[in-house]
């Protein structure tokens, strides 16, 4: 009786220090890497000297930091938003999903033409009660669906770059894509990372994608709990469509042929 109380244990102890680790093992990354340089040529290095390369011109960008005291919710990491502000830099058509503070939006904003419009479609933060919650999603993913939603203005605010931008207060369930079929040139996916938030969203980009137009998906992050229907979703598709994850990111891409 003791023995088989001190194996209980024993077992309840390795799950509770390694439940991390478990759950990578049980949802590993089944989608291959790519190195940046091979997402987009602006990212191929310009040689320096015989020891240093450097970014090409094309790669530089304009940026910002927020004072770390300021803890803003649901943001990408400094690389992830260099990549995605780099690319904003030959994107006309802008679309992305999940605006939070605005940061990713107000860096594709900084980084764009005159001529790009930018949309961007979050929840309405006084209309978060309202919202549907279905049985198969991560739990965890939907209480971080309530806790982002709390914004109703954003880093982009009463800045000159406001101008390009649209935010849709909507929620992307109910997002008719009609007037954007095949329009977008840049694409990021940063909304709810419930199962069927992420699938509606993905479905409706490749709608909106256009031809060499590029798609990109923030936190496939295996082993991550509210990563896990990102993970989960993008495992599924992944075996059908040419998704690849950026080496060192969270980040996925897909291109459209
Ligand atoms: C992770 S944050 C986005 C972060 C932002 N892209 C950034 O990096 O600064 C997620 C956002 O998605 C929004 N969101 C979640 N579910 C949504 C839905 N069903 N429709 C529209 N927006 C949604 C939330 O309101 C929140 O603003």
């Amino acid at each position: 009786m003791i023995l088989a109380i001190s194996i209980l244990l024993n077992f309840i102890i390795i799950i509770f220090f390694y439940k991390k680790k478990i759950r990578k093992f049980f949802l590993k990354s089944k989608i291959s890497e790519i190195s940046l340089s091979d997402v987009d040529e602006i990212f191929q290095l310009e040689k320096k000297s015989k020891n240093l390369k450097g970014p090409k011109t094309e790669a530089i960008i304009k940026s910002f930091c927020i004072n770390s005291d300021n803890k803003i919710v649901g943001m990408t990491s400094d690389y992830e938003a260099w990549i995605i502000s780099a690319l904003s830099k030959k994107s006309k058509n802008i679309f992305e999903f999940g605006t939070c503070s605005g940061k990713t939006t107000f860096l594709m904003a900084l980084n764009s033409s005159n001529e790009t419009k930018i949309t961007t479609l979050t929840l309405d933060p006084t209309l978060i009660s309202e919202l549907n919650q279905f049985q198969n999603d991560n739990k965890i993913s939907q209480r971080n669906i309530f806790n982002e939603t709390i914004y109703d203005k954003f880093l982009f605010s009463n800045q000159p770059e406001e101008n390009k931008i649209k935010v849709l207060f909507q929620n992307s369930l109910f997002f008719e894509t009609t007037n954007f079929i095949k329009k977008m040139d840049l694409i990021f996916i940063d909304g709810g990372h419930t199962y069927s938030v992420v699938k509606n969203d993905t479905e409706k980009a490749f709608e909106m994608i256009k031809n060499n137009g590029v798609i990109l998906w923030h936190d496939y992050t295996p082993g991550k709990t509210s990563s896990y229907d990102v993970v989960r979703y993008l495992n599924k598709i992944a075996k059908k469509i040419k998704i690849f994850k950026i080496k060192n990111t969270s980040l996925c891409f897909y291109r459209k042929k």
